[in-house]
């Protein structure tokens, strides 16, 4: 059963990415936009044909409403019992989590009581950083956290190994009968090393559904499950997804109508044509700086490809970077608005914060700062947005404006459904595979190696094996 509709509520102004607001050398001409219009209508038909045939499996996601019932199920019992809540995984397999829980959940929750937070305190183990991982097993409460290791292929090294690290720490902690109880897998449904150490264990699992990224499971359990933990409306995501989905599908292969497709023809056509090769995300919220980072992550490994569809060489894709306004405003906008003009800005806004805090009136000697009398601190933010859009317009760099109204669960399943149509229209228009990721492949396989996995033993021998001139190159400490 699909999550109910409840309409898509994101505005979209990209009226400063086109010439007739930045000039002809940097900005898009109306006919420029409208001239894929063919592409994106054959790109269109291939996506929905191929859903139709079972493949583009991540657009499913907001219809499983029974494991969303289960997750939240799981939750509720979890949330009474433990004082604390580990996720170990790296990449797509925390990013989505970490982005959802920051936007939605209080921004210091782990430092609420108890009774005012709801549910265990929330922490995570992504990077293998010594320091970190030690750092956080000596806090967290051991006999009273829930382990949650999350990981698509059930091998990537880094989770692997902070999560031995956990379980062993858990293990000498509570005994390993009932650390396995503590312990909660979210992986393939069979496949993996992680599936055969649960099996053999008996973990709780959870599945990542089959034939999708790891940067697409957001709102599969990878994502749902933490945020239920952490007391995110998970129904709310799925519904927010589905109601972007219904707009995205309604508005079909209409460039001008359909938001995803808009912002994928912008961003590839600001790269192409326009030689922006970098995409600035700056949201202005600080509970939204998560987002800008699953965005980034999902933008540069879906699209950053060496090979087109075709098999030849192309070495495709944008730079995408996060700046946070309005703190970047006193720092990365100096660049953006007079250094090199290779950049696309999109800026986010909020219509109403979920907290809104007057500014006292300033002392009557002091009229410079009479301007704020009255003002609140939502309005400071906002025009302060609106100021860096005109700024950076002024200045002929391309930028275009995403507004939710607020930020909760329905915007943030929104935003995920959009992002995720967009790389895969913006991979159409690369000419390249947004599925799949080989060059991070090679990384794990050449890490494999290094450690000495067995199987990898060329490989081994290759990266270990020191050019002759070496040292040629080496600058060491005097
Ligand atoms: O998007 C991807 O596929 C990657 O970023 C993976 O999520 C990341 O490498 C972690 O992989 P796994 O979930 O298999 O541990």
């Amino acid at each position: 059963m699909a999550a109910a509709s409840t309409g898509s509520h994101l505005t979209f102004d990209y009226r400063n990415v086109m010439d007739s607001a930045v000039g002809e050398e940097h900005g898009l001409a109306e006919a420029t936009l409208d001239g894929v219009a063919d592409k994106i209508r054959s790109e269109h038909d291939r996506i929905v044909a191929e859903r139709a045939a079972g493949e583009q499996r991540w657009m499913e996601l907001p219809d499983n409403l029974t494991l969303a019932d289960e997750i939240v199920d799981f939750a509720q019992q979890a949330r009474g019992r433990y004082r604390d809540y580990l996720l170990i995984g790296i990449g797509g397999s925390s990013l989505g989590a970490i982005a959802t829980i920051q936007a939605l959940a209080h921004p210091f929750r782990n430092l609420l009581a108890e009774e005012r937070r709801g549910g265990p305190r929330f922490f995570v183990l992504d990077n293998p950083d010594p320091e970190k991982v030690r750092a956080t097993l000596d806090l967290v409460d051991l006999p009273n956290t829930l382990i949650n290791v999350v990981t698509k292929s059930g091998q990537t090294a880094e989770t692997m190994a902070n999560f031995l690290v956990a379980r062993e720490a858990l293990t000498q902690a509570v005994g390993p009968e009932r650390a396995a109880t503590q312990i909660v897998a979210t992986t393939d449904p069979q496949d993996g090393l992680l599936r055969q150490l649960a099996d053999q264990d008996g973990y709780r699992t959870f599945p990542v559904p089959p034939g999708v990224d790891g940067r697409q499971t957001v709102l599969s359990a990878v994502g749902l499950l933490p945020a239920a933990l952490c007391g995110v409306d998970v129904h709310g995501l799925l519904t927010g997804a589905a109601a972007m989905r219904e707009r995205c599908l309604t508005a079909g292969a209409d460039v001008r109508r359909n938001p995803a497709y808009l912002l994928a023809a912008i961003a590839v056509l600001a790269d192409q044509r326009l030689g922006k090769s970098i995409l600035v995300t700056m949201p202005y919220a600080d509970a939204l700086f998560g987002l800008a980072d699953w965005f980034r992550q999902l933008w540069a490994e879906s699209l950053g490809k060496r090979l087109g569809v075709g098999g030849e060489e192309v070495s495709a894709g944008q730079t995408p970077i996060k700046a946070l306004g309005a703190i970047d405003q006193h720092s990365q906008i100096q660049l953006y608005t007079e250094g090199p003009n290779d950049k696309l800005l999109v800026l986010v806004g909020v219509e109403a914060y979920r907290e809104r805090v007057a500014i006292a009136d300033p002392p009557a000697g002091i009229p410079d700062l009479a301007y704020l009398r009255g003002a609140e601190l939502g309005q400071l933010i906002g025009r302060e947005r609106e100021a860096t859009a005109w700024a950076l317009t002024q200045a002929r760099r391309p930028n275009l404006t995403i507004t939710m109204p607020t930020i909760d669960a329905a915007a943030m399943g929104e935003f995920f459904f959009l992002h995720q149509l967009q790389t895969v229209m913006a991979g159409a228009l690369y000419g390249v595979n947004p599925f799949g990721q080989p060059g991070v492949e090679a990384g794990k396989n050449a890490t494999y190696a290094l450690m000495g996995r067995e199987g990898y033993g060329d490989l081994r021998a290759e990266l270990t094996t020191a050019p002759r001139d070496a040292d040629r190159f080496l600058v060491r400490p005097l």
